[in-house]
């Protein structure tokens, strides 16, 4: 293990290796090339501290390369204990971006990290979760008067800094990157759909045709899991609280039921609701013998995974990221990657084709929080219409893709209230 002040990785000798899938991930991140390219002309981000809370993965390292390019200098730290990759994390170290984070650090190392990133006194925050804004209003409150504004990636830290806005307690604005429809509708559902599948996948090689899976929360993510798990020939059911998302995926062609009547079908139950103890002490109770439980969520709380413990008689490991339960009335259920973002932890998450439109996004609201310097108030704000527009455009024309545009007729008449009938 490499420890110095602003850096914290497994071995740089794994630099190569992390090196060459940096490369290859950004064969599909051509919308993040070209933002790079004119950074690197431009240096929109010049004299720019950025402390940054990220899955460390190949897509992450490509944001950072473009953000060194346009003249920041960035410091990141692991999102989540689990889903770093060691070797992308020793090649933005040999890249000159000071990198904390190893697979496996336990949470001790993981604030640690998250206070050496804030150390250097960002003038922008960019977050995954709100752990990073958090400790800095908590614990290293002295660094906020630094700090110009900040971006977030994820549903869970969006939700997160709203309550900390109405509760006055936010002290800079935020840009809520997860909330632009060339993130969400794409990262979120294609991107969480197809590499939960392949996580979950990889860590028990299970056949998904003909399964009861079941998947707790119909939000974007859950979309994107019910259709890859259905296209596999999966039997999917759904359980939610929020009707009309229930209503949907009745007429999505799904299953609803409570969680405590789909507990005793599940062959697979997968949580993704960014809620707490969403499977809890009932569900395992009611669970068939050799379920397996996985979590894409943002945080390990989904699955009660203290009371699972405090059911069980025996835990062991049976292959990676695949531990067994054996429960006090000799019931076996099967607890994946801790309860962690499995597609993260036991797979490569997001693909980088849908990570070059989120990360698209927070490039560009990193140089229009530069810009936007001492004009916007500590809150919670949309990214701009323009940004998500320009996006899309970008990765359509990177695809070959031409669309039609508004005849001036067309133009008039949407903008007119007089043409009915
Ligand atoms: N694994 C990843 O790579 C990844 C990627 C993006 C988002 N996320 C995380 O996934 C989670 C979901 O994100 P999203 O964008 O789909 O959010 P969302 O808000 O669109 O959807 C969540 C859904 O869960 C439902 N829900 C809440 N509590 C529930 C409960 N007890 N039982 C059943 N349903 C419940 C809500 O009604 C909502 O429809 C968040 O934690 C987010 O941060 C993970």
């Amino acid at each position: 293990m490499t420890t110095t002040k602003n850096y914290d990785i497994k071995d740089v000798r794994l630099a190569e290796a992390g090196r060459r899938r940096i490369e290859w991930a950004s064969r599909e991140m051509p919308v993040v090339k070209l933002i790079r390219e004119r950074f690197a002309r431009e240096k929109p981000l010049s004299g720019i501290k950025i402390s940054a809370c990220l899955h460390i993965t190949t897509e992450t390292a490509n944001l950072a390369l473009a953000l060194k390019e346009g003249g920041a200098s960035a410091i990141l730290c692991a999102s989540n204990p689990l889903s770093t990759q060691d070797d992308a994390a020793a090649a933005l170290v040999e890249y000159g971006i000071p990198t904390n984070a190893i697979k496996g650090e336990d949470q001790k190392t993981y604030y640690k990290h998250i206070n050496t990133a804030l150390d250097q006194g960002p003038h922008i925050t960019v977050d995954d979760g709100a752990d990073l804004v958090s400790t800095l209003h908590t614990e290293r409150s002295e660094l906020i008067s630094n700090v110009i504004g900040g971006s977030e990636e994820t549903t869970t830290g969006v939700i997160r800094l709203r309550s900390m806005a109405r509760a006055g307690d936010l002290k800079y604005p935020i840009i809520a990157v997860n909330d632009a429809r060339t993130k969400y509708l794409f990262d979120n559902r294609y991107g969480t759909g197809q590499s939960t599948i392949d996580g979950i996948t990889r860590a028990t090689n299970i056949l998904w045709a003909g399964k009861k899976v079941v998947i707790c929360g119909y939000g974007w993510c859950g979309h994107g899991i019910a259709i890859r798990a259905k296209g596999l020939g999966a039997q999917v059911i759904i359980t939610e609280v929020e009707p009309v998302r229930a209503l949907e995926a009745v007429m999505d062609g799904y299953q609803v039921m409570p969680l405590t009547e789909a507990a005793r079908v599940g062959d697979i139950f997968i949580t993704i609701a960014g809620n707490k103890n969403v499977i809890d002490k009932t569900h395992f109770e009611a669970m068939k013998d050799e379920a397996i439980l996985a979590n894409s969520g943002h945080f390990n709380v989904e699955i009660n995974i203290p009371a699972l413990e405090e059911m069980s008689s025996d835990k062991q490991p049976v292959r990676p990221f695949v531990e067994r339960y054996t429960l006090k009335d000799g019931k076996r259920l099967y607890l994946l990657g801790e309860g962690r973002l499995i597609n993260l932890a036991a797979a490569e998450g997001h693909p980088a084709s849908v990570m070059d439109m989120s990360f698209a996004n927070q490039a560009l609201c990193m140089e229009y929080i530069v810009k936007s310097k001492g004009k916007l108030k500590p809150n919670v704000y949309p990214v701009p219409e323009e940004i998500d527009k320009q996006v899309a455009r970008l990765k359509l024309d990177s695809m070959g893709i031409n669309i039609d545009s508004l005849t001036a007729e067309q133009d008039r008449y949407l903008n007119s209230w007089r043409e009915g009938t």
